[in-house]
């Protein structure tokens, strides 16, 4: 199952500062929306509203037609930094969500065992997360966070601290799991190729709202990489972040 978001006029700010004026956007069910823009152009402000942690100034903001008014494990929030519980080990980590939805515990581990396996860590289980690389962390964020099953997976530049090669491969994993995964997933960047490899759709944020939306011709193929259309849709996207 996976979730519609309905943005119609939404403001969003901290304190005496409004980020984010009067945005509307509507992200489809099952799509990956990746939202790219300059620093400071709200788009974290966006994606913490969106995961219910941030109350609108105005507008409505809606999930499946209804008001976000909170948290919710419909909606995963994924971040760079792998925000594991270092005590505990990878598999247990994994868990956690299925825990909160108190799955029995044997259903539980063969789960977590599950997903680690999805995202090649079946023999890493037992490791906490200090015994493990940053890229290994993020893809025990990522078996967790599918663990959980959300409608929704909110992800804020979760391999922008990764090295290039990680960063590949991480995406490619994604890509993979999502060919099994229905949820709707929101992904921010600042990496073009990135944006373009992954979405269906790039918004392209600027202050005063969605400045562009383009549809990615042929998404997660890697062999239309530097084709006219996708060169085409890249120019776009840069002219509109300038
Ligand atoms: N917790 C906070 N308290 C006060 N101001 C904040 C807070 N978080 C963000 N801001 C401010 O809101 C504005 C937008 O920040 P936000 O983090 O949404 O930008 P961003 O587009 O995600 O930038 P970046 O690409 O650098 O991550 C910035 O001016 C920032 O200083
Ligand atoms: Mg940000």
């Amino acid at each position: 199952m996976s979730l519609a978001f309905h943005i119609n006029g939404v403001s969003l700010g901290h304190g005496d500062e409004t980020v984010v004026r009067d945005l509307d956007l509507d992200i489809r069910p099952g799509e990956v929306l990746v939202v790219v823009g300059a620093s400071g152009c709200g788009k974290s402000t966006l994606l913490r509203s969106l995961a219910g942690l941030l109350p609108v100034r105005g507008g409505a903001l809606l999930a499946d037609g209804a008001p976000i008014t909170g948290p919710s494990p419909d909606r995963a929030l994924v971040f760079q930094d792998d925000a594991l519980l270092p005590w505990r080990s990878a598999r247990r980590n994994v868990e956690l969500p299925l825990a909160i939805r108190r799955v029995p515990r044997g259903e539980r581990r063969r789960l977590a065992d599950h997903w680690l396996a999805q995202v090649g860590l079946a023999d890493h289980g037992d490791r906490r997360p200090g015994k493990l690389s940053g890229g290994m962390r993020q893809r025990v964020q990522l078996a967790r966070t599918l663990a959980g099953e959300p409608k929704a997976i909110l992800m804020d530049e979760p391999f922008g601290a990764l090295d290039a090669q990680t960063r590949a491969a991480m995406q490619r994993l994604l890509v993979d799991v999502l060919r099994t995964t229905p949820a709707t997933v929101v992904f921010i960047t600042h990496d073009v190729d990135e944006a373009l490899y992954l979405g269906d759709r790039v918004a392209v944020l600027g202050p005063e709202g969605v400045r562009t939306l383009i549809d990615v011709p042929e998404p997660r193929d890697p062999a239309t990489r530097g084709t006219p259309v996708v060169r085409a849709a890249r120019e776009e996207i840069l002219r509109s972040l300038t």
